[in-house]
């Protein structure tokens, strides 16, 4: 399966992107961990998306785009993938549709979360993830039992640079003016389905499995 992750920050993409791409077998591509890993390595590719991710901003397209080609290209994306995170403009859609096609394939479907802003706000902000092997917590709805400390590896848990009220605030902006118009981009193409991403994570991921079906997952 090809499967692209749409939604506000927030909206659980990461969450639920391990559990689906784990049932449907294919790996999880997000290109907000290539960039953050990048970031944390120090590469001209990190110090030159920091600036970006921390004022809520996107990375320019011929950046991100180059990056997600180079991923597409390995062996373990050759059967399917998960895209969280991208495309995230119409313009990388349109890309990211041109690369398939001249490997002679096409997306399946682009699941859509959806949530309000308020509920945004109270998961960015209370999110937590762990720098040992990057599962995502929640200080109050997915809580560790130590503070600080991850309950899977052991790892130290750390806040997001742009998880700030005032980047939130952007990143919202910037999602409705230059990634909510790929819902209408999607929808036109017949590929997209939407479905409720409030609740329980186990909830959510019901349903994600169930909106999925029909598509052969
Ligand atoms: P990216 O990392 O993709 O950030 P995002 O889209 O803003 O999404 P988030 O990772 O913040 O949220 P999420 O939807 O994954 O939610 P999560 O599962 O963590 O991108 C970061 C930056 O990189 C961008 O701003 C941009 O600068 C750059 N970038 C990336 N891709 C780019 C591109 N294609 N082009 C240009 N620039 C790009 O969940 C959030 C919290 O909620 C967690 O604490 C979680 O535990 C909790 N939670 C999850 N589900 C539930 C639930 N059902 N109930 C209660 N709590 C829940």
């Amino acid at each position: 399966m090809r499967l692209v992750l749409v939604g506000p920050p927030g909206a659980g993409k990461g969450t639920q992107a391990e559990f689906i791409a784990a049932n449907q077998s294919v790996p999880k591509i997000s290109t907000g961990d290539i960039f953050r890993a990048n970031v944390g390595q120090g590469t001209p590719l990190g110090l030159q998306a920091k600036k970006y991710m921390d004022a809520g901003q996107l990375v320019p397209d011929e950046v991100t785009i180059d990056m997600v080609r180079d991923r597409l290209a390995e062996p373990d994306a050759a059967d399917g993938f998960l895209l969280d995170g991208f495309p995230r403009t119409v313009p990388q859609a349109k890309v990211l549709d041109e690369m398939l096609a001249e490997l002679g394939t096409a997306l399946d479907v682009v699941l859509e979360l959806v949530v309000d802003n308020d509920e945004v706000i109270r998961r960015l902000s209370g999110r937590r993830t762990c720098r040992g092997c990057g599962k995502i917590w929640h200080v109050e709805f997915d809580a560790t039992e130590r503070d600080g400390v991850c309950d899977r590896c052991g790892g130290e848990l750390f806040q997001r640079d742009d998880d700030k009220p005032e980047t939130i605030a952007e990143r919202l902006r910037v999602y409705a003016d230059q990634t909510a118009p790929l819902v209408d981009y999607y929808g036109g193409q017949g590929k997209l389905v939407g479905i409720d991403a409030t609740g329980p994570v186990e909830d959510v991921t019901q349903r994600a499995t169930d909106a999925l079906d029909p598509f052969g997952g």
